[in-house]
């Protein structure tokens, strides 16, 4: 094509730098934008977990745990309350890490190997109050460890290996109440010394360390709001308390103390412990006689007395009644005001009638873990009695009497014994609201079998008995033996009287699950908010009898599409698990139509990822109402290239090309546009206003040759020659072709209409005729420059043969050829 400017094109190289320059700088700039333009506005962070309301900031959680994470994530939203950093790698917290995190609470970073903290890298987290620590490497608590946290009230250092304690290193703590440095490596109460004289100490633990001795002059200036103090499990061979530095102790824990043989036990005065009124003394080595003196040391106020693991075997347990009944009547004094006496895990086969008969508030009984045949005879007759736990046991008969008259009972523990049937031990339970029955070997179940237990609400066991208990809210039927051939109606449907229950549980690990469920199976459960289950073939007619469902598990169901639940109307459903399926892509159709969801499980499914994820993934990383767990860790089994890639990795950007790309793009070219258009017009004005020309003489020839076409045309060729050529054209040419090889041409001093312009003569000539032939002479030439790019016939010199310069001609002129080559 002919350019309309080629040769003089001169630059100001300065201002060309000038505009690249600007050109860069505004593409960067809508970079920025477009980077912007895209914030972490969701429930989207990577490698962790955004739980809560977004707008609520007072209760949101970021979960990291377990990740494998080797440095705190960046980018931990501002205002997150919560931060949960438990087991990973991160050995080092360095300075800045959680730096502009003020708004934090409680930050949790148990099993996180963590050795090292930088000093004043907790200091920004001055709002908080928990801080969790346990199981690290931490050696020694410096000075500045802890430097800021004037809010924190509660510290977890267990399971570290902590040794020593810089004396100031909890001076600005003033607010702590309680400080868990159990299972550590102290040795020296006066390590101790800088915590128990934090102002408003409430809790210590230092269980499980190495302490030898606990010597009341090791410690002063305690807190007086100190009341429980754990020193379980330490190798104490000395409790010596000579001073009254523990005034307002309440619970005193010492079980397990004095492993090397034998404890020395030294409280100068009864009124050193005289608000004592928890005492754990499991597993001490020492006589019942020593104990007896020991709990004269305490006041009789003691309500709570644990004595585990003492009595072993049966023929203690008979010296024990002994010993009980001979104990001094200040030992009886001591337990007169107990409330729940927990002698579980001590060998016992039984307990007579009587034992404990004096103490008169008893409410909770624990007898787990023992040897007990029958329900023992000591549990009738304690009227307070609300709590009894029996469970661990080798109970294989229930008797008529054995719960007869305790219509206060609000929890029985009757699980993992040996109880073969029942028939209506329970009916004088009136009160009773959790039975938890499960793994026993009941085989028969009379009618009336649970007659009475008007307002059970929770109700543990494992055969699928369900008539009488109109007021059952929870109810799980796992581990069962039920099995359907098809899903046709069952009648009556299992469930109808079960119109107050509210949670339906049925797992099933010991079959492999259902294949089909009836229709009508929830039929009744018109209360029903949560429904677990692990079988397939779910219908949508399944749900219509629930229509207040909200919360919904169907793990390990095989789940593999969740088409079903669009038909299922669950538009009140804000929870739903569907982990461990065979779900492979998830329509939209199907999140449109859980319009209250606000939790989604998907984990461990076979994603397919492609396109048809692609919205799927954003609406995952943008969506501010539903928190998808586990996103980041999505991952493809097809197509086989993509197999194992996590979902949220796969390019899908061009896919779902939205609406600030195509922004992107469209000012990107506008601000283009803009520059070459005024780089055009301040350079090349007369070269754009000659092309603009060119163009609309370009628009008229189409024009031109559009209405010619049809009709053909009037002459085969129009003449364009220098009037100083005019006589050759009549004497050689004229002759030639219209005389010899009767071609019709069109010549404007003979076919120019006369009177009109001479311009629409020369168009109508031209465009009349099927070619175009100019005579180009030297004159012609000195006019017409652009005839040199085309190819064109020379009129052969003087006494050369014309006869090849007539026959290149008529093969020109005929129709076929091209009718814009110019001759
Ligand atoms: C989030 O909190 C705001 C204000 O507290 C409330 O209006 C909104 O309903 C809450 N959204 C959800 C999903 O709980
Ligand atoms: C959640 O997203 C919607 C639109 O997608 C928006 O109107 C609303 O303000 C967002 N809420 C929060 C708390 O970001
Ligand atoms: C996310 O976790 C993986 C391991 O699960 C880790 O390799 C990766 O570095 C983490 N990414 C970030 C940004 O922390
Ligand atoms: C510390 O606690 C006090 C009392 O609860 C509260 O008024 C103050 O705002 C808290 N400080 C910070 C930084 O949150
Ligand atoms: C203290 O730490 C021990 C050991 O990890 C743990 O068992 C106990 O529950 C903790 N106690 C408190 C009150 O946190
Ligand atoms: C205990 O308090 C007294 C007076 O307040 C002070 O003189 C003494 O140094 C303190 N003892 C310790 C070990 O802090
Ligand atoms: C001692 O008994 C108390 C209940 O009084 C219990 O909380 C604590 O765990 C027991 N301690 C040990 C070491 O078992
Ligand atoms: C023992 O406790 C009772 C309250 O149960 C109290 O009245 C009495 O003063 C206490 N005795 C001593 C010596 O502190
Ligand atoms: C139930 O209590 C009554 C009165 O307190 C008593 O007479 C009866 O023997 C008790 N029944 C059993 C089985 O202990
Ligand atoms: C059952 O529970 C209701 C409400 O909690 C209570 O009023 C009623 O007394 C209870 N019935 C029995 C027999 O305890
Ligand atoms: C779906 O459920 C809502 C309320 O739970 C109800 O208003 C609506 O009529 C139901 N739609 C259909 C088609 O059943
Ligand atoms: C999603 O489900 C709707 C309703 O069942 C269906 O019409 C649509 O074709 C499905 N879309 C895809 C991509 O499968």
């Amino acid at each position: 094509m002919f350019l309309p400017f080629s040769t003089h094109f001169y630059v100001d190289s300065g201002l060309l730098l000038f505009s690249l320059y600007y050109t860069l700088l505004c593409l960067c700039f809508l970079m920025y934008c477009w980077v912007l333009a895209d914030p972490v506005c969701g429930y989207f962070l990577k490698n962790c977990t955004i739980r809560g309301n977004l707008s609520d900031p007072s209760n949101m959680k970021v979960l990291c745990y377990n990740r494998n994470l080797e440095v705190i994530p960046i980018a931990i939203p501002r205002k997150v309350s919560n931060l949960d950093l438990a087991m990973n790698k991160v050995s080092k917290i360095e300075k800045l890490d959680f730096k502009g995190l003020s708004n934090l609470k409680i930050l949790n970073m148990p099993r996180t190997q963590i050795s090292q903290v930088e000093n004043g890298a907790l200091g920004y987290l001055e709002a908080l109050q928990v801080l969790g620590l346990a199981h690290n490497r931490l050696t020694t608590l410096s000075d500045y460890l802890f430097q800021g946290l004037a809010n924190l009230s509660l510290l977890h250092l267990d399971n570290n290996l902590i040794a020593t304690i810089s004396s100031s290193s909890f001076q600005t703590l003033s607010s702590l109440k309680t400080v868990n440095l159990t299972k550590n490596n102290l040795y020296n109460m006066k390590e101790v010394q800088p915590i128990v004289q934090l102002p408003h100490l409430q809790e210590l633990y230092i269980g499980s360390n190495r302490f030898t001795s606990f010597q009341s002059q090791e410690i002063s200036n305690t807190s007086i709001e100190l009341r429980l103090l754990d020193l379980s499990r330490n190798p104490l061979g000395v409790f010596r308390i000579t001073a009254d530095v523990l005034p307002y102790l309440e619970v005193l824990d010492i079980a397990y103390c004095g492993q090397l043989g034998r404890m020395e036990w030294d409280v100068l005065n009864r009124s050193f412990l005289s608000n004592v009124n928890r005492l754990n003394l499991s597993g001490i080595e020492m006589s019942f006689k020593r104990m007896g003196m020991v709990l004269q040391t305490v006041n009789s106020s003691l309500v709570h007395l644990r004595m585990q693991d003492l009595l072993n075997g049966s023929s203690v347990l008979r010296l024990e009644y002994n010993n009980i009944g001979n104990l001094s009547e200040e030992f009886l004094q001591s337990c007169k005001h107990m409330t729940e006496v927990d002698i579980s895990n001590t060998g016992l086969t039984q307990l007579s009638e009587f034992s404990f008969r004096s103490i008169e508030q008893l409410s909770a009984f624990k007898l787990g873990h023992n040897r007990l045949s029958s329900v023992p005879k000591a549990t009738r007759n304690l009227p307070t009695l609300k709590i009894l736990d029996l469970s661990f046991n080798i109970i294989n008969k229930l008797g008529c009497s054995d719960f007869s008259n305790l219509t206060g009972f609000t929890q029985l523990f009757l699980f993992h014994n040996q109880i073969p049937n029942i028939k209506g031990e329970f009916k004088s339970l009136t009160s009773l609201k959790t039975l938890l029955l499960y793994d026993n070997q009941i085989a028969s179940m009379e009618d009336g079998a649970f007659e009475g237990l008007v307002n059970l609400t929770e109700l543990n066991l494992e055969i699928l008995c369900s008539r009488d208990f109109h007021f059952l809210r929870t109810l799980d039927i796992s581990c069962n033996y039920i099995t359907y051939v098809n899903d046709g109606k069952l009648d009556p449907p299992p469930f109808s009287h079960l119109t107050s229950l509210e949670n339906l549980r049925i797992f099933s690990q010991r079959h492999k699950g259902l294949s089909h469920l009836p229709i009508n199976f929830l039929e009744g459960l018109k209360s029903l908010l949560s429904f677990q289950n692990e079988f397939t073939a779910l219908t949508p007619k399944l749900f219509r009898p629930i229509p207040r469902l909200n919360s919904l598990y169907l793990s390990k169901a095989r789940i593999q599409s969740l088409d079903f639940l669009i038909a299922a109307n669950l538009s009140r459903v804000t929870f739903l698990q569907v982990s461990k399926n065979d779900i492979t892509v998830v329509n939209e159709t199907v999140l449109q139509s859980l319009p209250a969801l606000t939790y989604l499980d998907m984990q461990d499914n076979p994603f397919t990822c492609g396109c048809s994820d692609a919205w799927f993934v954003q609406w995952m990383e943008s969506d501010n109402q539903t928190q998808v767990v586990g996103a980041g860790e999505f991952t493809c089994n097809y197509p086989a290239d993509l197999k194992d890639t996590k979902l949220l990795d796969v390019e899908l950007q061009f896919c779902t090309v939205d609406l600030g790309l195509y922004c992107y793009i469209s000012t990107t070219c506008l601000v283009l546009l803009t520059l070459v258009a005024s780089f055009a017009y301040h350079f090349l004005k007369w070269h754009v206003i000659f092309g603009y020309y060119l163009f609309l003489a370009f628009l008229y020839d189409t024009k031109q040759r559009n209405k010619l076409t049809p009709h053909g045309c009037q002459y085969d060729a129009f003449i364009s020659y220098n009037a100083h050529d005019k006589p050759w054209v009549l004497r050689e040419l004229l002759p030639e072709l219209e005389g010899k090889q009767v071609w019709k041409l069109c010549l404007h001093h003979r076919d120019f209409q006369p009177g009109k312009r001479i311009i629409d003569n020369i168009m109508d000539g031209i465009y009349g005729s099927r070619k175009t032939i100019c005579v180009i002479s030297h004159r012609y030439l000195e006019s017409e420059k652009l005839v040199k790019r085309r190819t064109y016939l020379s009129w052969p010199r003087a006494g050369e043969q014309t006869g090849v310069f007539w026959q290149q001609l008529r093969v020109l002129l005929r129709p076929c050829v091209n009718l814009s080559n110019i001759i």
